[in-house]
């Protein structure tokens, strides 16, 4: 209900109210600003996985431009030297207008990384991108085995078999390094499970077949059931703690990122910046159950 409100109220909002609420969730608009906001994490032990911001873009000049400023990006948190790797979606790089020109430019990307014996997270984003992005990822592993993750999404029902079917793509030397969140994007009930309690069941299972097949999963939520079902299967597979790690994103209940800390188990977080923060900040608002409100008193409060 949450979400339908602030769907329909976010256009009529302005910007600049946007960013007021918009900024918990963005490390900033510069790449300086990206890589102090990765430091002062890293100074609390937690790695961090930095993402520049844009995505489904128009024309593939922009993708130019997109690539370059990952590799700047990347130039930038190895000099200062950062403890973490990097996140992008392929959709600013051209995925659905030239899937070949977006190989391309990725690859480059994973190369830097790769230079600096580092690593390139591949987002995933809504279902046209699937196949596309699973294809990408899998040549990308072929020949940078230790470079490069994948994400996947719980709510989507072919994950599960997704995982089955990149298998042998899995070794003890580059284990298959897979994301799993929930999936953020609106999909149809023929494709994706729509119930909080069916994606959580599904979220689970995932993981279980990861740690089963000996590949290293990062459990990406914020999510309590599914955090203290994570510690069980780590109970039950017996799962050494450099053979995993969670993850959140940045500004979200940081209490319970501590209390994950505190137990010893290691945690990244996914910092995104730059000019484009609009789309993905709206998206967290829109998870954001206190939220409503608070977007709603704004709207009447002028200036
Ligand atoms: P859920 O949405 O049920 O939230 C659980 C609880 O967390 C809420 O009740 C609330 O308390 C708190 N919470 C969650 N979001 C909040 C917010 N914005 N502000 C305040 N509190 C909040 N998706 C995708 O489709 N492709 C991708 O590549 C990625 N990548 C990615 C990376 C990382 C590191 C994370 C953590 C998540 C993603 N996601 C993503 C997003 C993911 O799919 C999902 O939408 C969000 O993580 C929210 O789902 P939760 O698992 O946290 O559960």
């Amino acid at each position: 209900m949450f979400n339908k409100l602030i769907s329909q109220i976010l256009p009529y909002v302005p910007e600049k109210v946007v960013w007021v609420f918009s900024k918990q969730y963005i490390a900033g608009e510069t790449i300086e600003e990206a890589v102090q906001a990765a430091k002062n994490l890293n100074a609390e032990g937690i790695m961090t996985t930095i993402d520049v911001l844009g995505e489904f873009i128009k024309n593939l000049d922009e993708a130019e431009a997109n690539k370059h400023e990952y590799l700047e990006v990347i130039e930038a948190a190895e000099k200062a030297n950062v403890d973490g790797n990097y996140s992008l979606k392929p959709t600013s790089f051209g995925l659905l207008i030239d899937k070949d020109t977006a190989y391309r430019h990725i690859r480059e990307i994973v190369e830097k990384a790769a230079s600096y014996n580092n690593f390139i997270r591949i987002d995933m984003e809504d279902s046209p991108c699937t196949d596309l992005e699973i294809e990408l990822f899998r040549k990308l592993k072929e020949e940078f085995p230790k470079n490069v993750g994948l994400v996947l999404q719980a709510y989507l029902k072919r994950t599960h078999q997704d995982i089955e079917n990149l298998k042998d793509l899995n070794s003890e030397d580059a284990p298959l390094n897979f994301r799993l969140c929930k999936g953020i994007y609106v999909e149809p009930a023929s494709i994706a499970y729509k119930k909080y309690e069916e994606v959580n069941k599904h979220f689970l299972e995932d993981i279980e077949l990861m740690f089963q097949e000996k590949m290293y999963p990062a459990i990406a939520t914020h999510d309590k059931p599914i955090i203290e079902g994570a510690y069980k299967l780590l109970e039950k597979y017996k799962v050494p703690k450099d053979k995993y790690e969670f993850q959140m994103l940045y500004g979200v209940t940081p209490a319970l990122r501590k209390s994950i800390l505190e137990q010893g188990h290691r945690m990244r977080v996914y910092v995104p910046f730059g000019k484009k923060w609009f789309g993905y900040s709206t998206r967290r608002l829109k998870e954001n159950p206190e939220m409503a409100s608070v977007i709603i008193k704004a709207l009447f409060y002028k200036g």
